[in-house]
């Protein structure tokens, strides 16, 4: 946003040829606070215009002293091809752990989606077991169920758990089963409670999508992680392929992901933060969006997520130069490179103006990245892996990690490093390095 705070993406959706990206808002200040949903519009999802502020919290939050207001939601198009959200107010809130009520409404949006014209409380209760965290819905019509269904992430004594919802017209909801309960060391490690689920059908596979916020994995320090799970959905029921867990981004800081069927694929964007490194004083807005991903299923029923394809159109300038692996960009200008190989030992480097840097690497069979912020406290690792191919995207202290073929992901953002001068390949003795190509991207609008 120009100013103010933004978290989650919400209610994406295509309409005709314009894509359009909602999100939480805090137009007020430049840390979480009342919830409205800001709202932005594109043609080719990376050129975005700001539109008006689409959604206000129901009632002035900040003369109450309170918190709350319109939370995450996502965008349901039914049937007759009418388009309605479905998203979460948290009533009015004295406390950011207890004692709060959250309730799920169905909005529809004007003709030319700039304000929401009717506005109805469709789920007000919470079902026996369930936490007061009960929110972030996402809405499908189940054609062999002939339903409406509804997720919503919230805990189950105590557990992280998405709970799942049929309905016979979208507005009258009827709670069904806990769809998914997470194993109880996210509980264990202090997981509050599942955010922003996301569940959709992708190559052939069923895929749930959700954030642990409070977790904190003993290992590696890092917290509030998303995470996917692959399997089947019949008569209502989420069958996981494997009680493993997919973790969906190393560098931690790509979370809520929300996805949509665009008419051609599931694309997603998520907000890139944490809650661990905080913009600089004196900023005038805070919150970032991801690159666009396309989502796909591969042999390994693991889901991968590549940047969309498009933004090969912002191509300027190719980097590289045979057997040369220290490259050099300009100031100004965002960065892709890629290596293909095989890769056990390799380590990149990217130096900015002002001395600091980033380096990803290898080490014993993981990828590890660190930023000029990162005390050692906490350790950005991946799963292990065999890596095959590396992709990754620098753009103003975004760092976007795609790893074989966007199975393994890794997402951080810097504000001590805005502008590459330079970037360093460097290759151990059993690594083989097939393909190298680096480029710098202009600016969307040029
Ligand atoms: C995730 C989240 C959601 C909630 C929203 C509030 O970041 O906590 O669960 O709806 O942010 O802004």
């Amino acid at each position: 946003p120009f100013k103010g705070w933004m978290n989650d993406p919400n209610g994406l959706c295509r309409v005709g040829e314009t894509y359009h990206l909602f999100y939480q808002y805090h137009p007020n200040g430049t840390d979480w606070g009342p919830m409205h949903w800001g709202h932005a519009v594109s043609p080719d999802l990376y050129r975005w215009v700001h539109y008006p502020v689409f959604q206000h919290p129901d009632g002035n939050l900040a003369a109450l002293g309170a918190t709350g207001g319109a939370f995450s939601g996502n965008a349901f198009t039914d049937r007759d091809g009418s388009l309605s959200f479905y998203y979460t107010e948290r009533l009015p809130a004295y406390d950011l752990f207890k004692d709060y009520k959250e309730v799920q409404k169905r909005m529809r949006p004007s003709a030319n989606l700039v304000r929401p014209v009717a506005n109805q409380l469709v789920l007000d209760s919470t079902p026996p077991g369930a936490s007061h965290d009960f929110r972030d819905p996402k809405v499908w019509y189940d054609e062999s169920a002939g339903c409406y269904r509804m997720i919503l992430g919230s805990a189950v004594d105590g557990d992280p758990a998405i709970l799942l919802y049929n309905s016979e017209d979208g507005n009258e909801w009827s709670f069904a089963s806990v769809l998914y309960r997470a194993p109880s060391r996210f509980r264990e490690g202090g997981a509050r409670c599942a955010e922003c689920p996301d569940f959709f059908f992708v190559d052939g596979h069923w895929v749930l999508v959700a954030g642990f916020v409070g977790y904190t994995e003993a290992e590696t320090g890092r917290h509030n992680l998303l995470y996917a799970v692959t399997g089947d959905f019949r008569d209502g029921a989420f069958i996981p392929y494997s009680d493993e867990l997919q973790e969906l981004d190393f560098g931690t800081d790509y979370y809520a992901m929300q996805s949509f069927w665009d008419g051609r694929r599931q694309l997603a964007f998520a907000w890139l933060f944490n809650w661990e490194v905080r913009k600089p004083e004196g900023s005038a807005y805070s919150g970032e969006m991801s690159l666009p991903r396309v989502l796909a299923v591969d042999d390994s029923k693991r889901l991968a997520m590549l940047p969309e394809a498009s933004y090969k159109r912002l191509r300027q300038k190719r980097l590289d130069r045979p057997g040369e692996s220290r490259i050099v960009t300009s100031l100004t200008d965002a960065f892709e490179l890629t290596l293909a190989g095989t890769l056990p030992d390799i380590a990149i480097e990217g130096v900015a103006a002002n001395g600091s840097s980033f380096l990803l690497r290898t080490e014993a069979g993981r990828l590890v990245v660190s930023l000029p912020e990162d005390d050692g406290r906490i350790v950005y690792r991946s799963a292990n892996l065999t890596l095959k191919d590396l992709t990754l995207f620098f753009d103003r202290g975004v760092l976007e990690i795609f790893a074989n073929s966007g199975v393994v992901c890794g997402t951080r953002r810097s504000y001590r490093m805005t502008d590459l001068v330079g970037i360093e390949v460097r290759a151990g003795a059993d690594t083989t390095i097939a393909r190298l190509e680096a480029w710098s991207l202009r600016s969307a609008w040029e």
